[in-house]
């Protein structure tokens, strides 16, 4: 009991210190993003000096400038902007441990899916995430580098790969949070093996009085243009635990390309639309393509089992729900690690089953995301049992 409670805290402490320093590493980014499109180039400007930008915030103005190159003298304080994405990925990857690993069983594994031993999935997990960074670092030093588009073409393919390896192996909850946690590794890869050493070389050249090489400033250019355009796609992965209907779809892992695609089409418009404003259609394009996940991930009608008459049917519902549910959702949940009903959802009784119907149906009959890992065996036959009694009884009654 105990050890639920304190397992639920370290849970809550981690997820909220990943949420903070991942707030103030994309915040930062989206700043330095909006501020390199929104300065002023345009009027004379001092010497050395390639844009400025006066702005007026929390109560006090600011006017900031660009260099050309770099300052002639390096200031005493310089500030790096590093901290936010390594204790991001540290965070990041301390829940991934301590939601994922911790509850291979649960959470990572769906037997339905593919049966692994919670060794073989932590195997996989690993490998996965950090195999994709040396796999795109890899194709960053070939010849690609110099075609933008074709290797920004062969990521994306890699990443459908990626995700449909992952959507074939973990549960579905798993397989996104994995393509998020392999995309964010690879930003944060990017800042610590790519950009801070260009900037420290930039750093060291100006201490020695050497000119400043523009090809440093290159390759930390490419590597952060791939972190720009794939924030959108990670932060949707991060919240998309809440919504079943996507990684509990049969083809999920082409509704993670979907949507993730749709979130770079905007971010392309926003990161445009101040040089080119002619291509305004983009955000619809995005906004298309997101209507349209939305049509292809609509339920279809289930099959049922023969219409009974209500009385039955609740009673033969009553008795799959208190064996397959209420080990977890019951006040007094039984399933080791549940101290409490997970998001308060309690299935004690038949009232608690008839006000929640609808959400039971979508977890337990749409999606099948519930049970979590299939843990307490649910059966087909069992679905098509709650699916009748909703499809003839409960539906819209509440
Ligand atoms: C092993 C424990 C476990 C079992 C068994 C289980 N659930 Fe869950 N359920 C969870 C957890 C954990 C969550 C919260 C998931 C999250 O954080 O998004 C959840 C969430 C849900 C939700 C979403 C609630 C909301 O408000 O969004 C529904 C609905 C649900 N479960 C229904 C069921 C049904 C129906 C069954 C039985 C067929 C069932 N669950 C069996 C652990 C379980």
């Amino acid at each position: 009991m105990i050890e639920s409670h304190i397992y639920e805290w370290v849970n809550l402490l981690v997820r909220w210190i990943h949420f903070i320093v991942g707030v103030a590493w994309i915040g930062a980014s989206f700043y330095f993003n909006w501020l390199e499109n929104n300065l002023n180039r345009n009027s004379p400007q001092e010497p050395g000096i390639t844009g400025n930008l006066w702005a007026v915030h929390g109560g006090g103005f600011y006017h900031l400038k660009k260099f050309k190159t770099g300052p002639e003298q390096l200031p005493t304080h310089l500030h790096w902007f590093k901290w936010e994405a390594y204790t991001t990925w540290l965070s990041g990857m301390t829940l991934l441990v301590i939601v994922y690993y911790f509850n291979a069983r649960l959470y990572l594994i769906d037997p339905s899916v593919r049966d692994l031993t919670s060794g073989g999935a932590v195997i996989v997990s690993l490998v996965s995430i950090l195999g994709s960074w040396f796999v795109y670092d890899v194709l960053c030093r070939t010849a690609l580098k110099n075609h933008k588009r074709l290797l920004a073409t062969t990521l994306i393919l890699y990443f459908t790969l990626l995700a449909w390896f992952l959507c074939d192996v973990f549960s579905g909850r798993a397989a996104y949070i994995h393509v998020g946690a392999s995309i964010g590794t690879m930003m944060v890869g990017n800042v610590f093996f790519v950009i801070i050493p260009a900037q420290r070389k930039m750093v060291s050249a100006l201490e020695q009085g050497r000119k400043l090489d523009a090809a440093m400033g290159e390759k930390g250019l490419l590597r952060s243009t791939h972190n720009n355009y794939l924030t959108l796609p990670v932060l949707f992965i991060m919240i998309s635990n809440h919504f079943p209907s996507t990684y509990g779809h049969e083809w999920n892992w082409l509704v993670l390309i979907m949507v993730s695609l749709a979130s770079i089409v905007a971010r392309h418009y926003f990161n445009i639309r101040v040089v080119m404003k002619s291509l305004w259609w983009l955000l619809p394009i995005s906004f298309a393509m997101m209507v349209g996940v939305m049509w292809f991930t609509a339920p279809n009608p289930v099959k049922t089992s023969d219409v009974f008459n209500n009385q039955d049917a609740i009673v033969s519902v009553m008795s799959v729900v208190s064996q397959r549910c209420t080990v977890c959702h019951s006040e007094t949940p039984t399933q080791s690690g549940f101290s409490s009903p997970p998001l308060g959802l309690v299935l004690d009784s038949i009232e608690q089953l008839e006000i929640n119907a609808d959400k039971v149906y979508g977890a337990a009959v749409l999606t099948k995301t519930m049970p979590v890992g299939n843990l307490s065996g649910m059966t087909d036959e069992e679905r098509n049992l709650l699916a009748g009694w909703y499809e003839n009884f409960a539906k819209g009654e509440n």
